[in-house]
């Protein structure tokens, strides 16, 4: 049986709300899930009962999936979805000025004790909370889609964000089966879209300038670097790549990741370039079957946790 009975209120039933609420309810909490357009909050049990059947029959829930279903209740306003909450992260629009408007409205109907997280990918915590009274209850939880399988999330404080609440966010999430990592300081894209940027950046590169076609750099990911990542990171790596560890390795590559960073140059993401990669991917995937890739994604990424679940550490 789950451990978790916190209740957890979810702003914004789109694609990362819906599978927050998910990530929630399958740790035992009460969740509240609230958007502003009715016919998001109609269809997203359907699409819940989707995702949480799909879990199920690849083993990564414990119970039925009407059952953590039956967690999670849509809530007529956002006052009601917040009422009682212990932790509320909003999912709404990417903007700043949607951001700001949400966190005054929240700050004013949140019990005193409720932390405020936002999923933003990109706005830093100060950017939405600088002139909110609640601005020291307020944070970045920054998750990786979905993050009912992919457990990370990037919590970014402000310089004005409690340490108190810092850790207890932490705590929720690391009860909820996540696995959060601390910002020491904001920085737009925080970490995960900073390292994904310039891997993307470097391969954009070495595609515009004719070195490898688009599936030959997927490959170098996904049967190369990525089949490491999904263990252990870059500096495990490197101190497992020479007899002696980290400084060893350094003395013996160091200079040649100086000279190839010399002539790694920033992209500008030109539209000449994403027309040709667009059309190579077309080549290999129409666009009427990009839906089922993605769920096909999906559960390669739900087997690829559940093996990792029964790993030592
Ligand atoms: N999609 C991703 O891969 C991803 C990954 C990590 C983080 N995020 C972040 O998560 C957030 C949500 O992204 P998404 O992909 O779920 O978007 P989405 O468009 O699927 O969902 C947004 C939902 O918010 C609702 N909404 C808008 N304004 C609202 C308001 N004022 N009150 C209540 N509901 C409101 C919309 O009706 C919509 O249902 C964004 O900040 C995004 O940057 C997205």
């Amino acid at each position: 049986m789950p451990a978790m009975n916190e209740k957890i209120a979810v702003v914004g039933a789109g694609l990362i709300g819906r599978a927050w609420a998910i990530v929630f309810a399958r740790a035992g909490c009460s969740v509240a899930i609230y958007d502003a357009l009715p016919e998001a909050l109609a269809n997203c049990r359907k699409l819940l009962h989707e995702n949480i059947s799909d879990l199920a029959q690849q083993g990564l829930i414990s119970e039925t999936p009407e059952v953590v279903l039956a967690r999670i209740s849509t809530a007529g306003s956002l006052a009601e979805a917040l009422q009682g909450a212990a932790l509320v992260q909003e999912n709404v629009k990417e903007t700043v000025e949607v951001k700001r408007a949400i966190f005054a409205e929240m700050d004013k109907l949140a019990g005193p004790d409720t932390i405020l997280t936002s999923s933003t990918s990109w706005i830093p915590t100060s950017d939405f909370s600088a002139e909110l009274p609640g601005r020291h209850r307020m944070l970045v939880a920054h998750p990786v889609n979905p993050p009912y399988l992919v457990p990370l999330v990037e919590l970014a404080p402000a310089p004005w964000t409690a340490p108190e609440v810092v850790e207890r966010a932490r705590d929720i999430y690391a009860r909820a089966g996540q696995s959060p990592v601390l910002l020491k300081k904001e920085i737009t894209g925080f970490l995960l879209n900073r390292i994904q940027g310039a891997v993307l950046n470097e391969a954009l590169n070495l595609y515009e300038n004719g070195y490898a076609s688009v599936a030959d750099l997927d490959t170098v990911l996904k049967d190369g670097l990525g089949l490491r990542w999904s263990f252990m990171g870059p500096f495990e790596t490197i101190d497992l790549n020479a007899p002696d560890g980290v400084l060893d390795y350094a003395k013996r590559y160091g200079h040649t990741y100086r000279d190839v960073a010399k002539t790694q140059l920033p992209n500008a993401w030109q539209a000449e370039t994403l027309q040709k990669i667009e059309n190579e991917r077309r080549e290999v995937l129409s666009a009427g079957q990009l839906e089922a890739r993605a769920r096909w994604r999906d559960n390669r990424l739900m087997a690829l946790v559940g093996h990792k679940r029964k790993q030592p550490v």
